[in-house]
């Protein structure tokens, strides 16, 4: 498995993750991105990170500032999405790795994750 920065090769494999992560049931939000070029200026190369496995994108783990305001600086609010081909194979704990070296790195101290939870399934993540 590679954990890397995202490119501007990587749109098509990045839109077929969000797009089979990402529906009615796991967000409030409508997810849908028509082409590649509408993903890559949402989502320009090096926003966000990747898991790679065989070539194919496994998994996506996104971060920003919630907030644009001083007291905020040192949070970030999560987004991560792994391919349901790739679930539940540690690629999810991989890029929260990654999570962790970049958010020391850069000293964010408090990383925000928002999850759908689903009761019929002992509280599972969505
Ligand atoms: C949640 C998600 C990112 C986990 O990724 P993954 O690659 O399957 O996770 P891993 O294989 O690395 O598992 C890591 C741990 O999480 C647990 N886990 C994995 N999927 C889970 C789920 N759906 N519900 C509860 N726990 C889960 C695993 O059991 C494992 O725990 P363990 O180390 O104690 O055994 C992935 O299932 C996903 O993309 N879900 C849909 C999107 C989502 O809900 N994202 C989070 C909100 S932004």
């Amino acid at each position: 498995m590679l954990i890397r920065k995202s490119t501007k090769n990587d749109a098509a494999g990045m839109i077929e993750v969000e797009h089979l992560v990402w529906t009615p049931g796991t967000t409030p939000g409508d997810t849908h991105y028509a082409t590649e070029s509408e993903y890559l200026l949402r989502n320009p190369p090096e926003s966000k990170v990747v898991a790679e496995i065989d070539g194919k994108i496994a998994g996506i783990l996104g971060f920003h500032s919630p907030i644009p305001l001083k007291s905020n600086e040192h949070v970030w609010m999560l987004d991560i999405a792994v391919h349901p081909d790739f679930q539940r194979h540690g690629v999810g704990s991989a890029l929260m790795q990654e999570l962790y070296r970049i958010a020391k790195a850069e000293n964010k101290k408090k990383n925000i994750l928002t999850c759908a939870i689903d009761k019929r399934k002992s509280n599972s993540i969505l």
